[in-house]
């Protein structure tokens, strides 16, 4: 039986502990979350296990990343069972602060970090501010925990490239590690959202991966034909219930789709019922 995970709450007792493992030459890793954790995000523990001697995970439920009509009263908060996970997982620290640790001045009086370009346009348009909100607690992450790496999920495409820019705009000494999307057996990429779909949703959401590789096979073999790929998997999502937000064929630094690339991204948001999926797919042209 493992040892029950050390958790801290408070800024200054997780200086003082970092300061101790520092002082003994340990690399720290960093794993944001927000908790209700899957395997996915344990996979993220596992990868920094690989670059890293100690290992600390946040939880923290963001509310300047939420917009108002959002689910951040409703987001699933399952601290004991994350516990156990992490502890499992072989996570050395955990960091749970509150709101008030963590935006001391208030909300309204926050400064904001914002990220132009990448954090423009997809998610960064359907979910206005959501960017913000994720550099500026990302950037107070980096700041208390001051790790030499830290781990994100690829399949959150748009915030991992906001996180990078934001990492290299900031001259943030921090190595970023992206992890490949966990995904059931079925393709549906591991999401704490997922919790909330019915039995009937989750046996039709993998339809997203389905579409994606759909879409993924064409662009492959060299249809280029950007925007009717597009349309047609928004057709088949629509046709399957979804409602589509976007689905967008982009050049992996998320600039519009160039013809003479050789690899390119495809994004994904829709909404099954009430929940929000989002999904993407890398693409490599066929080299014969
Ligand atoms: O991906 C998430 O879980 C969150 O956006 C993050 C990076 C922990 C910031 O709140």
């Amino acid at each position: 039986m493992k040892a029950p995970l050390k958790t801290l709450v408070e800024i200054s007792q997780l200086r003082e502990e970092l300061a101790a493992c520092r002082a003994q030459g340990k690399k720290i890793a960093l794993v944001p979350t927000m908790g209700n954790l899957h395997q996915g995000h344990l996979r993220l523990v596992e990868e920094a296990k690989r670059h890293a001697d100690f290992i600390v995970a946040s939880i923290f439920v963001n509310p300047l990343q939420f917009n108002p009509d959002e689910d951040y009263e409703s987001y699933p908060r399952t601290l004991a069972e994350d516990q156990t996970k992490l502890a499992s997982a072989g996570c050395d620290l955990l960091f749970t602060p509150s709101v008030e640790v963590v935006y001391p001045n208030g909300q309204e009086n926050q400064t904001r970090v914002v990220v132009p370009g990448v954090s423009e346009g997809l998610c960064g348009q359907k979910r206005p501010g959501h960017f913000d909100g994720v550099a500026t607690i990302v950037t107070k992450l980096f700041n208390f925990v001051q790790p030499d790496v830290a781990c994100f999920g690829q399949k959150d495409y748009q915030q991992l490239s906001v996180i990078r820019k934001l990492v290299e705009d900031l001259s943030f000494a921090i190595k970023i590690i992206d992890v490949p999307t966990h995904r059931t057996p079925e393709g549906l990429a591991l999401s704490s959202r997922n919790n909330y779909l019915t039995p009937e949703q989750l046996a039709k959401a993998p339809t997203l991966y389905a579409t994606l590789k759909e879409a993924a096979k064409e662009l492959a073999a060299g249809n280029t034909h950007f925007n009717e790929l597009n349309h047609q998997a928004r057709a088949r999502l629509a046709e399957q219930g979804f409602a589509p937000e976007y689905v967008e064929i982009r050049n992996l630094d998320l600039s519009p789709a160039s013809l003479t690339a050789n690899t390119w991204v495809i994004l994904i948001a829709a909404r099954l019922g009430k929940t929000r999926l989002i999904d993407n797919l890398i693409v490599q042209r066929d080299s014969n």
